[in-house]
């Protein structure tokens, strides 16, 4: 049978007192939205429609292509949010899946196994449940004395006796196509928050007397629904658990996985070491055998065998095998660091290249340079990149030595095997194997200390 899915997302989610939809607030990385959808990626689905309304422009933009939207314009409710697929949904024969944009931890089998239920029982509705220590908040589910389910009652308009009840709503399920939307029809808004809830469907449908199943699980964080920042932090603390195990698994050594921040789309290689409050962010890849120092931060990079970053900053860079970074560097945007580089403290790069076995130790700043292999850049040095409108390029031939405290005023093209003295302002090319001096001649005062106030200082004890 046809499957189709239904995110349900219209509503802004006002108990996360935010300005964005709830369902793009991130959780490792990724908006709950996009992580549904990734769980869906690996079943075969017909059709997947998400169901926007405050902000759809902002929702819609994140989402896959394939996803089609409807649009809810009023959130009166999880009923009429469904009534706004109708159209999409005209193929009587298929199966949807409906689920809450704000369960983002749901395992694929879960889901798989809850499609099979519903297809292998003939069911016109199969409901995931699940026995929750803590309920509530959750829509409650009823079941007469021999066990089958007659209705679901929410938070609000629950009696104390239904309050009580462990087995809650997941807000996912599966309906026969047909039957979802006759029964649609049969809903009203008849209830403590005047809304059209999508829940009361199983009463109606039981009335009926369609048959109506349920899948009961027993992991009470997997179905856990977001409705503020406290729930966000919750599920941010699970997920990250199980990517750092996933991690560990993979043979890589993380000290403290309690104390370490790891994107979902991040990959490692067996081998590496990550030490407590690193955090790695985006779509970065590290290879094998790489040392994190404590506190780096690492942003879409991409870094190969080998390498050792000591507590540093870097942002879409690529460092190749056995470069070193750090202490507190900063590496931003297009840099790339080639093989046995090194990069040392307080040292700041954008847009550079840094050829093989060079070396940019000490408090300095490059930007837009391209530096070829086994260049030594001495400490202070500064690539004067910007006049203040454009930015201009700077090029250093192999073999150079750049003395300490050289400006480099771009644009600028330092030849192979070529020197700047230290302290020099260096803004003429320099030929292959030149030296460029620009500073002033060193004068000797003679004598000079006796006059000096310091002297006196001295002189009068
Ligand atoms: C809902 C269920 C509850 C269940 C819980 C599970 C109903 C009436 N209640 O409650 O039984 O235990 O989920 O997490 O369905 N939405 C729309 N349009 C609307 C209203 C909501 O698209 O008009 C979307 C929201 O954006 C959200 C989802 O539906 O993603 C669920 O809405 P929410 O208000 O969070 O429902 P709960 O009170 O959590
Ligand atoms: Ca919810």
């Amino acid at each position: 049978m046809k499957k189709n899915v239904v995110i349900l997302a219209a509503g802004k989610g006002t108990r996360m007192q935010a300005s964005i939809p709830k369902v793009l607030h991130k959780i490792c990385g990724i908006e709950m939205i996009n992580l549904i959808i990734d769980t869906l990626d690996d079943i075969k689905i017909d059709k997947t429609i998400a169901v926007l309304g405050y902000k759809a422009d902002k929702v819609k933009e994140i989402l896959p292509k394939y996803v089609d939207v409807a649009i809810q314009e009023k959130q009166l409710g999880t009923a009429n949010a469904i009534s706004a697929t109708k159209d999409l949904l005209t193929d009587n024969k298929s199966m949807t899946l409906i689920i809450s944009g704000d369960t983002p931890l749901l395992k694929k089998e879960t889901i798989v196994n809850l499609f099979n239920e519903h297809e292998n029982n003939k069911n016109d509705m199969t409901i995931l449940t699940a026995i929750k220590k803590e309920s509530f908040g959750y829509g409650r589910i009823v079941r007469d004395s021999d066990n089958t389910l007659t209705k679901i009652v929410e938070e609000k308009d629950a009696t104390e006796d239904e309050k009580n009840i462990h087995e809650i709503n997941t807000g996912i399920y599966v309906f026969d196509n047909e039957r979802l939307f006759s029964g649609l029809k049969k809903i009203s808004n008849n209830n403590k928050q005047n809304e059209y809830y999508l829940t009361d469907i199983l009463g109606i449908l039981k009335e009926d007397k369609y048959k109506v199943g349920s899948v009961i699980i027993n992991d009470e964080y997997e179905i856990l629904g977001i409705n503020d920042k406290k729930m966000l932090s919750n599920a941010t603390e699970i997920l990250q658990s199980q990517i750092n195990e996933k991690h560990m698994n993979n043979g890589v050594n993380i000290i403290d996985p309690k104390n370490t921040y790891i994107d979902k789309n991040v990959k490692i290689k067996s081998g590496t070491i990550i030490e407590p409050n690193v955090y790695i962010k985006g779509n970065t890849k590290i290879g094998n055998n790489v040392t994190i120092t404590m506190g780096s931060q690492i942003n879409d990079c991409e870094i190969d065998d080998n390498v050792i970053i000591k507590n540093s900053y870097l942002e879409s860079s690529k460092i190749k095998e056995n470069a070193d970074i750090g202490p507190y560097a900063h590496l931003r945007p297009n840099t790339i660091i080639d093989k046995k580089a090194h990069v040392g403290n307080f040292v700041e790069l954008k847009n550079t290249y840094l050829g093989k076995n060079s070396k940019i130790g000490h408090l300095s700043y490059a930007g837009d340079a391209e530096i070829e292999e086994e260049v030594n850049i001495g400490a202070g040095t500064i690539f004067v990149n910007y006049d203040g409108i454009n930015k201009h390029k700077t090029k250093i031939g192999k073999r150079s030595f750049i003395g300490s405290n050289t400006k480099l005023i771009a644009p600028l093209n330092i030849g192979e095997e070529s020197i700047t003295a230290a302290g020099s302002t260096i803004n003429k090319d320099i030929p292959k194997h030149g030296m460029g001096i620009a500073r002033n001649k060193q004068s000797i005062k003679e004598n000079y200390w006796i006059k000096s106030t310091m002297a006196k200082k001295y002189i009068d004890k």
